[in-house]
């Protein structure tokens, strides 16, 4: 973590508050750009948060047409696979509101490998963002959702790959998954997750306590090596949070 993101640990009774406090959080986030940009991600933790967003009580207070959602790494699978990030957030929530089909930007898993696939993610991206270099007082996006994998990893950047060290592409194909499922990835590289005015980690399980100590306590984990341009924030449960 750089200077520029000291970390923020938010200690959360459950993870049903977490989910509620993340949901905060975005919608405070989104609520007031011309075309704010949400970036997703995958696995279970995120699940609860997005299907408050298409709830009743919150579903109001979001600007559906004018956000945009992207993915910050998906499986190399079609949508309909149930192991699909873009699947499961549309089916949590981006299917049950009303969304202009153009303001969701999925990783292209019809491309023919996940090279090509992060080839046309990255020219995707810098469409949206209208320039090809980060400009750091101009974020790409208005917040990015992290999970944590119990090995460390964060996205889909796992230990030892090269994917690691990236600092010119903004996104890159992941041959060979370091943790199940075992099927190639797309994700976004650390430089363009960094471009965000936040970053939210959701730690929403007890299972988690031992890898979270050890991403505090300094280890060169992925997840320990994340920063924002802007604010760094990890939600974690009071069971999975390190001791005080
Ligand atoms: C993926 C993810 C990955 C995930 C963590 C945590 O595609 O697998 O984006 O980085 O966030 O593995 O997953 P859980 O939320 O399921 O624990």
């Amino acid at each position: 973590m750089t200077a520029a993101s000291r970390p923020q640990i938010l200690v959360i009774a459950d993870a049903a508050v977490l989910a509620q406090t993340a949901a905060r959080r975005l919608i405070d986030r989104i609520r007031h750009g011309n075309r704010p940009a949400v970036c997703l991600t995958g696995g279970s933790s995120p699940l609860a948060l997005y299907r408050l967003l298409a709830e009743n009580s919150l579903r109001s207070e979001v600007p559906w047409t004018r956000v945009h959602w992207f993915m910050g790494d998906d499986r190399f699978v079609p949508e309909s696979d149930p192991l699909s990030n873009m699947g499961a957030a549309r089916r949590a929530f981006l299917d049950r509101v009303s969304v202009p089909p153009q303001n969701i930007h999925p990783i292209p898993t019809t491309a023919t490998d996940p090279g090509d696939a992060a080839y046309r993610y990255e020219n995707e991206l810098k469409r949206f963002y209208g320039a090809d270099r980060f400009d750091p007082s101009r974020p790409l996006f208005d917040i990015v959702l992290m999970g944590l994998g119990s090995d460390g990893h964060t996205a889909s950047l796992f230990a030892n790959s090269p994917a690691l060290e990236e600092k010119q592409r903004w996104v890159v194909g992941v041959a060979k998954a370091g943790m199940e499922p075992f099927v190639p990835r797309v994700t976004l590289t650390f430089p363009a997750l960094a471009s965000t005015r936040e970053m939210l980690f959701l730690v929403d399980s007890a299972d988690k306590r031992q890898i979270v100590a050890r991403v505090f306590a300094g280890e060169d984990l992925p997840a320990h090596r994340a920063y924002a341009q802007g604010d760094l924030i990890w939600l974690v449960v009071r069971a999975a949070a390190p001791e005080q």
